[in-house]
């Protein structure tokens, strides 16, 4: 990426132990880039870390500063974003069921953390704050494609609190001036996709499974579709949403492959 060639920012990536936040990490040091993680291991590993340094430079690895600490701290939120140009703000509790189990707890990390870091980073001057938004916020509305204007209901407690993330980051730029882009990502996929636990998403739980040569189950009656996207694909809408121009921000994203719109342009 040309920009990042020429000039080496500092990057704050919260949730920089976990699946897109570790991704996000090793993309940033490979481009020669200063970057604070944090990250309270709460589904995040020290594995990924670990095959973050495996895969950069010694001299790149030097520019990373790792703070093991919870964005339900205001204080430490602070903190993690001091000298920061940019926040990519990952951390939060994932999936549906977890949040349906446990509504409080995922409130307490996805709103209360979110704010915390999204007044922390205000406070501090953050040139933008690009934060990880979600396709939940579409809720019950049955159209197809998706487009950004149009939502519906929200179906979950983790929907919740993803849609207000986006109401925050609204009020924070009318109110106060600041510069943040939600990106809604759509089911993303790959390297360091964590295939354990209750809550594991498909596509890791499809791998684990044909690699131990064990049955693939879907659940369902076989009409649902989703949208998959690859991470390089969310990587590059994290750097390009800090990097481009001043009119883009301000907005939400779709950050999906587009299925629905391939079937209909290819026939
Ligand atoms: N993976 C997807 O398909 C998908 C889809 C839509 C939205 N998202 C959002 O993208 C972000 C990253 O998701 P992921 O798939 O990488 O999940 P992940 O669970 O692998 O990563 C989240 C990271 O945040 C950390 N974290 C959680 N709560 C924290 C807290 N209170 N303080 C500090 N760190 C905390 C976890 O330890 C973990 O390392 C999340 O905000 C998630 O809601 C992901």
């Amino acid at each position: 990426m040309k920009q990042l060639e020429n000039n080496r920012f500092h990057w704050l990536v919260t949730g920089c132990a976990g699946f897109i936040g570790s991704n996000l990490v090793e993309t940033l040091l490979n481009c020669g880039q200063t970057v604070t993680g944090l990250d309270n291991f709460s589904t995040g590993f020290q594995h990924n870390l670990d095959q973050v340094q495996k895969s950069v430079s010694r001299e790149s690895w030097k520019n990373f500063t790792f703070i093991e600490g919870d964005i339900r701290n205001a204080k430490t939120c602070t903190t993690a974003v001091k000298n920061a140009d940019f926040v990519l703000h990952q951390a939060a509790l994932g999936s549906v069921p977890r949040s349906i189990e446990d509504p409080l707890t995922t409130n307490a990390n996805n709103i209360t953390g979110f704010l915390n870091m999204l007044d922390a980073a205000r406070q501090s001057g953050v040139k933008r704050f690009v934060y990880a938004a979600s396709s939940s916020t579409y809720g019950d509305h049955p159209g197809l494609p998706k487009t950004e204007e149009i939502i519906d209901k929200p179906l979950s407690p983790y929907a919740v609190t993803k849609y207000v993330n986006e109401l925050y980051a609204e009020v924070f730029a009318s109110t106060y001036g600041m510069r943040s882009i939600g990106l809604r990502y759509f089911n993303v996929f790959g390297r360091r996709q964590d295939p354990k636990g209750a809550y594991a998403a498909v596509i890791p739980l499809w791998f684990s499974a044909l690699i131990q040569g064990s049955d693939l189950f879907i659940n369902g009656d076989g009409e649902t579709s989703r949208d998959f996207c690859y991470i390089d694909n969310c990587v590059q809408a994290n750097l390009l949403s800090c990097l481009a121009l001043e009119k883009a921000a301000n907005q939400v994203y779709n950050v999906a492959f587009g299925y629905f719109d391939r079937l209909v342009f290819f026939g």
